[in-house]
């Protein structure tokens, strides 16, 4: 590995395990974290600049969102050079001084890894329009119009109309999941695989110990371009995310062959030990699974609690299901950069605090990787946009979607100008967030929700039983409330709008974390736990007890 060596400070890891058994990462939506040179957009400077603070947080990886070369039609996630930084983002030497500089502090560095599709400027994609007939034209999807004109079939972008685009010159279309700008590889192409196993390589020579793989749901797709079931009617000014969900995917996403890619890659990386976290959206748990069996991706994402608005019942069911499919599969997440805030979505205010606080306290106990998005450790509601959108899918769909620029506004580090995130204009108008919304702010207030995700994170690592021992269910006679034992740890996660009563099975239990500020928990009398409503405790065996 190059870079410094690597701190080991995940307390109670067992040094045979991989690193990330026991980790919390956090999310860097690079654009809006730090930005060190004052142009607006955040950088790697930047975010070297703030290392202490992720320190002091005690998170153990980041995941930086692309940083790549890119037109930027997709803020990024359209790639024209992926083994190069983009200069709005900083240098290659800033990046090996992050990831030193992280290493330095026990810090894992996972990048962002687009394989679904291209930027419509890489080389790639420039060799493939121009030279129909040359070597390039198969790394992605060509097909002719269909027999009474128009797209070859049925299948829609995510943001909004036909997932094809006319190339004029040849007469055929290019298939695209996402804009025109961002046009699908075919990952049924010897060439395209190769290539990313040497992407991967090359960042792995730089030091990174993991990857973010974008739409790992969508790589390989049907290969007669078959059309997909329509299951609902789409409608005029409908929000391009409705029309997409109006199809059943079978021929364009979640094909078995996706598996057999990460395989592939899963050779290329456990020898050097770099984790595959996939943001997998598949329909189902057990579809979701087999991303995550033995030998292909190491975790995926639970994406569904981040669609989610505060829906208790339907949340915790899904959590019990998608655990037992993957109990060490799964990276537990609230939010991303393509989400509302759960403090938003779940209420607002107080409400949606508490809500959130509750539930990143269950994500905690649940075994795999939880993710916290930047901001998420303080309690953040989405950001005000002052002007305009600036999210391509609400600049394409003409306000039909207010789209993701609500959780991508700056990183509000204290209340100087912007927050303190940039001296000069953010690439995002936004207003300014309040003292008690900053770092700085919630740093000189105990009761801010950022020092209690600190004790939440310092918690879990106190207590490796937290995610390392096995999990068994406590059945509850509430559908809102569920409860798990893992070794001598307890959590009871109490999302109904009542107190609950909770039966251990056994005494000698001590609280150790309440999610909701200022609930202090008596000591239970004998096996059985009282939790005010809408919160989650954490209690370990006191041994002495029983
Ligand atoms: C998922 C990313 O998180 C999102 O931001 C992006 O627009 C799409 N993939 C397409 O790359």
């Amino acid at each position: 590995m190059t870079g410094s060596a690597l701190e080991e400070t995940t307390v109670g890891r067992d040094l045979a395990e991989p690193w990330w058994r026991g980790a919390v990462g956090y999310e860097i939506y690079v654009r809006s974290f730090a930005d060190s040179n004052g142009d607006g957009v955040g950088d790697l400077a930047g975010i070297t600049g703030r290392l202490d603070y992720l320190s002091w947080l005690g998170v153990d990886a980041i995941w930086l969102t692309p940083f790549y070369p890119s037109p930027g039609h997709d803020h990024g996630y359209d790639v024209s050079d992926y083994c190069a930084v983009s200069p709005r983002h900083g240098t290659l030497e800033d990046f090996d001084v992050l990831v030193s500089e992280a290493h330095r502090r026990g810090l894992r560095v996972m990048v962002d890894i687009v394989p679904n599709h291209t930027s419509i400027e890489h080389e790639w994609f420039a060799r493939a329009r121009r030279y129909p007939d040359g070597p390039d034209r198969d790394r992605y999807l060509w097909a002719f119009p269909a027999s009474g004109g128009g797209p070859p079939n049925n299948w829609r972008s995510h943001f909004g109309g036909p997932a094809w685009t006319l190339d004029e010159a040849s007469s055929q279309y290019w298939c695209h999941l996402f804009l025109p700008e961002q046009p699908d590889l075919n990952w049924r192409n010897p060439a395209v695989r190769d290539d990313f196993d040497s992407i991967l390589e090359w960042w792995m020579d730089r030091g990174v110990d993991g990857f973010r793989v974008d739409v790992a749901h969508g790589l390989v797709k049907d290969a007669e371009l078959r059309d997909n079931p329509q299951i609902a009617p789409i409608t005029e000014g409908m929000d391009p995310f409705d029309a997409f969900n109006a199809f059943e995917h079978r021929h364009d996403m979640d094909q078995s062959e996706n598996v057999e890619v990460f395989r592939r890659w899963n050779r290329v990386c456990a020898p050097r030990e770099a984790m595959l976290l996939g943001e997998v959206n598949a329909p189902w748990p057990d579809r979701q699974s087999r991303y995550v069996e033995p030998g292909a991706l190491d975790q995926a994402f639970f994406l569904q609690a981040a669609f989610l608005d505060w829906a208790p019942e339907t949340l915790l069911t899904m959590v019990r299901a998608m655990h037992d499919a993957a109990p060490q599969g799964i990276s537990w997440v609230l939010s991303n950069h393509d989400r509302s805030r759960p403090v938003s979505r779940f209420g607002g205010g107080e409400t949606g605090v508490r809500r959130s606080l509750a539930a990143s306290t269950l994500f905690m106990a649940l075994g795999g990787t939880p993710f916290l998005f930047q901001g998420e450790e303080l309690a953040l509601p989405d950001g005000v946009l002052s002007a305009g959108f600036h999210d391509p899918v609400s600049v394409r769909n003409a306000g039909a979607t207010s789209g993701r620029d609500g959780c991508r506004t700056p990183m509000p580090w204290d209340s100087s100008p912007y927050n303190g995130f940039s001296t000069g204009d953010p690439w995002i108008d936004s207003e300014l967030r309040p003292p008690e919304h900053t770092v700085e702010g919630q740093q000189a207030d105990p009761d801010a929700p950022l020092h209690r995700y600190r004790s939440l994170l310092a918690v879990r690592r106190e207590h490796p039983d937290m995610w390392r021992a096995p999990l068994e269910w406590i059945e509850t006679a509430d559908p809102q409330v569920v409860a798990l034992r893992r070794g001598t740890i307890a959590v009871v996660a109490n999302l109904s709008g009542r107190r609950a009563s909770v039966s251990l099975g056994s005494p000698g239990w001590e609280p150790v974390f309440a999610s909701q500020e200022g609930s202090r928990l008596d000591r239970p009398a004998h096996d059985a736990v009282s939790v005010p409503a809408e919160s989650t405790v954490v209690l370990a065996q006191d041994h002495r007890r029983t």
